[in-house]
């Protein structure tokens, strides 16, 4: 896995843009898989702001999200295609049909698996998937204990977020959150893999992730064996490595 070390929130943000920039630029149908959450809103903002100053074409651009929140619609505000819409997805103007979210309500699971990994492939593959960091070792829903070939699949919600999200929104108690997610599969078959940290609330995680051992308990430990994995952190994420 390659390290890069960015001093600062700041430069953490604009390098992380700069290589979404870069992929997008560099090849006019690329397929790039995205992650919702605090790591990646500004970055995202980055690149809306850079594409503002200085147009390109998007037309091709497929934008797939990494995994969705189930149990509450995709409308609402916390729902990773609503999250990807209005950071990202709206400002750089990419067809709707080419914006790939996994559904928050599934009727039929290996229908939807189906369309997901045909589209995938009939695009060729996805070209760069950013990747955030759960503080137990989650990468997209993909929760510790997930088999290592999984594919995409219903999965739980770590409590942290659940209590975030059902604060925010008002929510009972009893309601029950999950997510769908890409597989540790659909992630390994990524072409370039760029997991995104910072913040001192990763730094523990991130030392098992990329010194410790690999085993389905700290699902992101499975990317030290992806070809072209690079770890972009801030010196607080990375104050352990
Ligand atoms: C959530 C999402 C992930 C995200 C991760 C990190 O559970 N399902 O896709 O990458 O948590 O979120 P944050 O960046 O807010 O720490």
């Amino acid at each position: 896995m390659r390290i890069i070390r960015k001093s600062d929130e700041n430069s953490f943000d604009k390098a992380a843009a700069d290589i979404i920039l870069e992929q997008m630029q560099s090849k006019a149908d690329s397929v790039i898989a995205l992650s919702t959450g605090r790591t990646t809103a500004r970055m995202h903002a980055l690149v809306c702001e850079a594409f503002g100053t200085a147009p390109f074409d998007t037309s091709n651009i497929t934008v797939l999200g990494l995994d969705e929140v189930t149990g509450i619609p995709d409308t609402n505000p916390w729902a990773c295609k609503a999250k990807l819409k209005r950071e990202i997805v709206d400002f750089l103007a990419v067809q709707e049909s080419n914006f790939l979210m996994l559904p928050a309500e599934v009727k039929d699971l290996k229908s939807t698996t189906e369309y997901f990994l045909n589209e995938i492939e009939l695009r060729g593959g996805i070209d760069l998937m950013i990747l955030g960091l759960g503080e137990n070792g989650h990468i997209g829903f993909n929760q510790p204990g997930t088999p290592f070939d999984s594919s995409i699949h219903l999965s739980t919600m770590d409590s942290g977020l659940e209590r975030r999200i059902k604060e925010d929104c008002g929510l009972d108690d009893d309601v029950k959150l999950g997510g769908i997610t890409l597989g540790i599969k659909e992630i390994m078959a990524a072409k370039k893999i760029v997991l995104a940290v910072k913040g001192d609330s990763k730094a523990e995680i991130v030392s098992k992730v990329v010194n410790g051992a690999i085993l389905e308990q700290v699902p992101a430990s499975i990317l030290q064996r992806h070809p072209d994995c690079t770890l972009l952190g801030d010196a607080d994420a990375l104050k352990y490595i």
